[in-house]
């Protein structure tokens, strides 16, 4: 049925403006003042802001890891993300050495395709690069539409990748028009920085923040940036948490190479100090990278604003306090690595970044959304309200307020990281290519609703290369 949202204030990455939109057909058909059609249901949306759905570039749900699987699967992981405003999610991948990358896309498909609410897509790991691999890759492109690949410089003897494989990935993405994303710390170091740490019977939560400091992210984010300037390729670094992360970035990109970063809300707001947290709860925190000490995430909000930093991932890896982070008492390296955070990433950006002014309204889209879509051979199907797009829509309350809270949260997990936090602003509907997934605060989606997107090759739907370069 067609719809028309009526006296909501447009935002987009570029503009705020008063206007209606009619849906018809999954799209939006028309945007302009006083529009009506007897055979459309009116949505009033006076008082509220109208997004383009977010776009959540980094979860892992289902995901096995650490001797458990996180606990959000793309039901409840993407029925939050609803609640949260988000209306599309790219989750990653896993693949096994040796094995047929296809296996590993078929398993993907298998888990999310009768439980997505949302639209999803995947990125997908590499974890060695020979001819094997090499032979597969153009019919992940083509028959998948997967145009980013994950590689791990850290996680030694499970994920990890050498630097020979990392190389070689990039070289592919140039060829074959994808991009290649990094968890970028220095699996090696840290392996040896654990032992320590364990031979001296440091077990704590802490540890694990103290085993993987700062110059570890930062170094191997310059090694993947310098990689990518002589392969003369392009490279996305996720969850970026530190000021030496965002400086090798940033003198990657004043020399011209084409590097990004994605920051996590846990990063902008919370810090070090919570793995310090009596009673085994600094577990509830343990994220790699780990959280950083306070001054870092001045770094971090300077360099969204800026564009050294231009989108905002989840990193959504969730686990139960209880039965999945306690694996690691006694023994930090056991604890899963991971939270529950795709509800509130764009509420917190939203609260945290426009509210205080650290960012604009307009950036903040960009951030959750447009420049994610572009990056991401989504734009402009996704990520923008233009005739023509998806009607991917948020209509969001910019001045209720209320406290983040596991009672009042969506996702599967028995805590949430951001519990007591005051956040200012609520999406209040959301819809999915026309359709209500949340109507009222109140989800009224379908599982299996969502499809699977295959994503254009990097850079072929945006007007140029340097536009993606930029913010
Ligand atoms: O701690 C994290 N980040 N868990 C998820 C896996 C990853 O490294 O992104
Ligand atoms: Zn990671
Ligand atoms: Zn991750």
């Amino acid at each position: 049925m067609k719809k028309i949202i009526k006296n909501g204030t447009i935002v987009t990455a570029a503009d705020t403006y008063k206007a209606d939109i009619l849906i018809e057909n999954e799209k939006i058909a028309l945007i302009g003042q006083n529009l009506t059609d007897p055979a459309a249901e009116v949505v009033d949306a006076e008082g509220n802001y109208i997004f383009p759905g977010g776009i959540d570039p980094h979860t892992h749900l289902e995901m096995p890891f650490g001797g458990t699987v996180s606990k959000d699967d793309f039901e409840t992981g993407t029925i939050a993300a609803a609640h949260g405003g988000t209306t599309t999610v790219i989750d990653f991948c896993l693949t096994d050495k040796g094995k047929p990358l296809q296996n590993s896309i078929d398993q993907w498909h298998a888990k999310s395709k009768d439980k997505s609410v949302i639209d999803y897509s995947f990125h997908l790991m590499i974890g060695e690069m020979n001819d094997d691999v090499l032979e597969q890759l153009p019919s992940v492109i083509e028959d998948e539409g997967i145009t980013s690949f994950k590689v791990f410089m850290a996680y030694k003897n499970v994920f990890q990748a050498d630097d020979g494989t990392l190389f070689r990935t990039l070289e592919q993405a140039k060829k074959l028009g994808a991009l290649v994303m990094v968890h970028a710390e220095n699996g090696d170091v840290i392996d040896h920085l654990v032992n320590k740490a364990l031979e001296a019977g440091q077990t704590d939560p802490i540890y694990h923040a103290l085993t993987r400091p700062p110059e570890v992210e930062g170094e191997a984010t310059g090694r993947a940036a310098e990689l990518t300037g002589l392969a003369d390729s392009q490279l996305y670094v996720v969850h970026v948490t530190c000021e030496e992360a965002v400086e090798a970035i940033a003198k990657a990109r004043k020399k011209g190479y084409n590097v990004m970063g994605e920051t996590c809300p846990q990063y902008l707001v919370l810090d070090q100090s919570y793995l310090e947290k009596p009673d085994f709860e600094g577990a509830k925190y343990v994220w790699s990278p780990p959280l950083r000490e306070k001054h870092h995430q001045d770094v971090l909000w300077k360099a969204l604003k800026t564009g050294d930093l231009q989108t905002l991932g989840s990193d959504q890896c969730s686990f139960d306090f209880k039965g999945q982070k306690d694996l690691g008492k006694g023994d930090f390296t056991k604890i899963p690595n991971g939270g529950p955070i795709i509800e509130d990433r764009v509420s917190i950006l939203f609260s945290e970044g426009v509210k205080k002014g650290r960012i604009s309204l307009n950036e903040f889209v960009n951030i959750t959304s447009t420049k994610i879509a572009k990056t991401f051979g989504l734009f402009p199907q996704k990520g923008t309200i233009s005739v023509g797009a998806d009607a991917d829509i948020v209509i969001f309350d910019p001045n209720v307020e209320r406290t983040i809270s596991v009672e009042t949260s969506h996702m599967a997990a028995d805590y949430n990281p951001f519990e007591g936090m005051k956040v200012t602003g609520q999406p209040i509907s959301v819809l999915s290519r026309g359709d209500f997934v949340i109507q009222n605060k109140e989800f009224v989606g379908k599982l299996g609703k969502g499809n699977y997107l295959k994503r254009s090759r990097y850079g072929e739907l945006t007007s140029s290369k340097e536009e993606l370069y930029q913010k």
